[in-house]
């Protein structure tokens, strides 16, 4: 008699439904993207370009949000595009499908046109790793924003940033582990892993790697200026008072805490 061997859970999970599960809030991402805009511009937006949008699930959100709403995905991985077109774009209705587009191309050469906003989110941008290279990058954005347009990105740091450490997090029927596995002081490159564990034991090694560069605020700040944005702000995370934690509130801010790890938004005004 043949004898069935219980499949593990790891090796029936999806790396890119465990990522959106665990890495990315959009509610909570195109909230901050509309309160900002609303503080900054009199008029509604309507072009989002994604960049590096991997399953695109943010750019989805901006489509669901109102039917003014347009979106361009851009990412490099034909893979990650189709993921997205069958699991994401999938379950958007008819309408707000008429108003998404992907495309497969590089960010530092596309040109699909004008937008209200761009966002570059989750880091992704740190995969550059000269300043020449991510100079270019953010001259790209500027040419391809409307004169108010707005870019959106976020950034991470902190004193625990450039260790070799893993962190790991509980989430629903899963660990997230984030592995730091190695940082080169002089060029500050590093290497990150996305791991999952899951109850059974089994795990998903390596699901996500990412070799980058780990860049400092005030870089990023010089260059999006050198690139020509004439409004450079960061949004710094407020602190709840009882739990001494984030709140979720990203204010205007010109001074951080020296926290072991933070992450913030900058709002780069054309
Ligand atoms: C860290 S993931 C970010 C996914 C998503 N934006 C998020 O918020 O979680 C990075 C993505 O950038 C894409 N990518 C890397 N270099 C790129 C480039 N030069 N142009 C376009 N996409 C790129 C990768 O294929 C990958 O899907």
């Amino acid at each position: 008699m043949v004898r069935l061997r219980k499949s593990r859970l790891a090796s029936r999970a999806d790396r890119h439904e465990l990522y959106q599960e665990s890495v990315q809030d959009t509610e909570a991402e195109i909230d901050f993207v509309q309160e900002t805009w609303r503080d900054l511009r009199d008029r509604p937006a309507e072009l989002l370009r994604e960049d590096f949008c991997g399953t695109a699930n943010t750019a989805c959100e901006w489509v669901r949000r109102d039917p003014g709403h347009y979106a361009i995905g851009v990412d490099l991985d034909e893979d990650v595009l189709q993921w997205g077109e069958l699991n994401n774009l999938s379950q958007l209705d008819e309408d707000q499908l008429s108003r998404i587009q992907l495309l497969h191309e590089n960010v530092l050469e596309t040109d699909p046109g004008l937008a209200d906003i761009v966002l570059a989110m989750n880091f992704s941008y740190y995969l550059f790793l000269a300043r020449e290279e991510l100079l270019d990058y953010f001259r790209c954005v500027h040419a391809g924003l409307m004169d108010d347009g707005i870019f959106f990105l976020d950034a991470y740091g902190g004193y625990d940033a450039p260790k070799e450490i893993t962190e790991e997090r509980e989430c629903d029927g899963f660990t997230y582990i984030w592995e730091q596995a190695s940082f080169n002081p002089i060029d500050a490159a590093m290497t990150c892993h996305i791991h999952f564990e899951f109850p059974d034991g089994s795990r998903m090694d390596k699901a996500f790697s990412y070799h980058w560069r780990l860049w400092t605020l005030p870089e990023i700040r010089e260059l999006l200026t050198e690139a020509g944005f004439s409004e450079v702000a960061v949004y710094w995370e407020g602190t709840d008072e009882t739990t001494h934690e984030g709140n979720g509130i990203y204010e205007p801010s010109e001074t951080g805490d020296a926290d072991p790890g933070w992450v913030c938004y900058l709002v780069a005004q054309r």
